[in-house]
């Protein structure tokens, strides 16, 4: 990825975490009181300028060989990225516990929900009605994760971390064999709990370590926004195929005109909402019916799907930032209706 857009390109919302959607910004507030605020509405012109200004960088100005390459080397550029950036990039996701309890149910417990929020949040707050299904979920034990794109492992050491499972079992695969390379060598890697493996889950037929129908939850976190928009339906097959009936997939990932997508210049677009960072990655930027329609047509059953807007703010520099995220959950149902 580009310097330029590192800060931006990772979720920043690991840096800055403070409120989990409860920091408003009042009417005629000082938008610079604060680093940032949740639930942030868009008007129809902020919504428009933002439309206008992709459709000024979406000409597609590379050659065919050159988008051939960046699919048939794919993997070598996140090579390439991970042998510079090794673990230094993207930051530990703890907030993914929360945003997801069914990660770690028996941990995020209402008793036990304070101190670890306290510890991930620095916050002492209600959640009002976030963890009221916490105790029905259906994971509860012997819960076995499928992380697709695990990278080095920021959201695999987490969830190793809060999960109290002790029959829990973790699986994270990612096609940069760098990337697991580093992973495997973090200290918290523990293979009684976890194991990490080298798949392009856009190959026609994965090798696993597990069985079909084996999965309680697949995790899909800023991984499929890197995949080419063609391929991600036969990624959505396999999930479906891997999850056992009833299993349950947590999605979150780059939306619609978030500012990593409005940063991006002419030259930049491979196609339809898709871009090329200067290193060779790529990455899409979904809208909330991109991914329901991504998901319902492959037969999961949605949960949630919402559009995630925060505003962050450089008060030094006086900057506005517009961030938008896609967090979503969709569940196989316990018949199938794909045979
Ligand atoms: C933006 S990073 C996110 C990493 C990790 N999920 C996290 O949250 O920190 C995207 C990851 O997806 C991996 N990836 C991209 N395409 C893939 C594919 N076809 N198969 C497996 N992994 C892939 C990349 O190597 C990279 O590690």
């Amino acid at each position: 990825m580009a310097e330029v857009a590192a800060s931006v390109d990772s979720d920043d919302r690991d840096v800055d975490r403070p409120r989990f959607g409860t920091r408003n910004l009042p009417h005629d507030g000082n938008v610079f009181q604060h680093n940032a605020w949740d639930n942030v509405t868009w008007d129809e012109e902020q919504e428009k300028l933002a439309q206008q200004k992709v459709n000024e960088n979406s000409t597609i100005t590379k050659l065919p060989e050159q988008l051939a390459q960046y699919e048939t080397e794919a993997d070598k550029y996140w090579d390439k990225f991970y042998g510079i950036h090794n673990n230094r990039f993207f930051k530990d996701r703890h907030w993914l516990l929360i945003e997801f309890p069914e990660l770690a149910p028996n941990t995020v417990k209402r008793d036990t929900l304070r101190p670890m929020r306290a510890a991930l949040t620095d916050e002492d707050e209600s959640y009002g009605d976030r963890h009221i299904k916490i105790l029905d979920l259906p994971c509860k034990d012997n819960c076995r994760i499928l992380e697709i794109g695990c990278g080095v492992g920021n959201t695999v050491f987490p969830i190793l971390m809060y999960n109290t499972d002790p029959k829990l079992f973790v699986y994270g695969c990612d096609f940069s064999a760098k990337a697991i390379d580093i992973l495997q060598q973090n200290p918290a890697y523990d293979v009684d709990r976890c194991k990490a493996f080298v798949l392009d889950v856009t190959q026609e037929t994965w090798m696993t370590p597990f069985e079909p129908e084996s999965l309680d939850i697949i995790v899909l976190i800023f991984v499929l926004s890197a995949i080419h928009p063609d391929k991600m339906q036969h990624v959505l097959r396999q999930i479906y195929r891997y999850l056992k009936p009833g299993g349950i997939v947590l999605f979150r990932d780059y939306g619609r005109h978030d500012l990593a997508q409005l940063r991006f210049r002419l030259g930049s677009c491979i196609g339809e909402n898709f871009y090329v960072h200067k290193d060779g990655t790529k990455v899409y930027f979904f809208s909330q019916e991109d991914v329901k329609k991504l998901f319902t047509s492959n037969g999961f059953i949605e949960e949630q799907n919402f559009v995630d807007r925060r505003l962050q703010v450089n008060r030094g520099k006086q900057l506005r930032m517009y961030r938008v995220w896609v967090q979503a959950k969709y569940r196989k149902p316990l018949t199938n209706h794909l045979t």
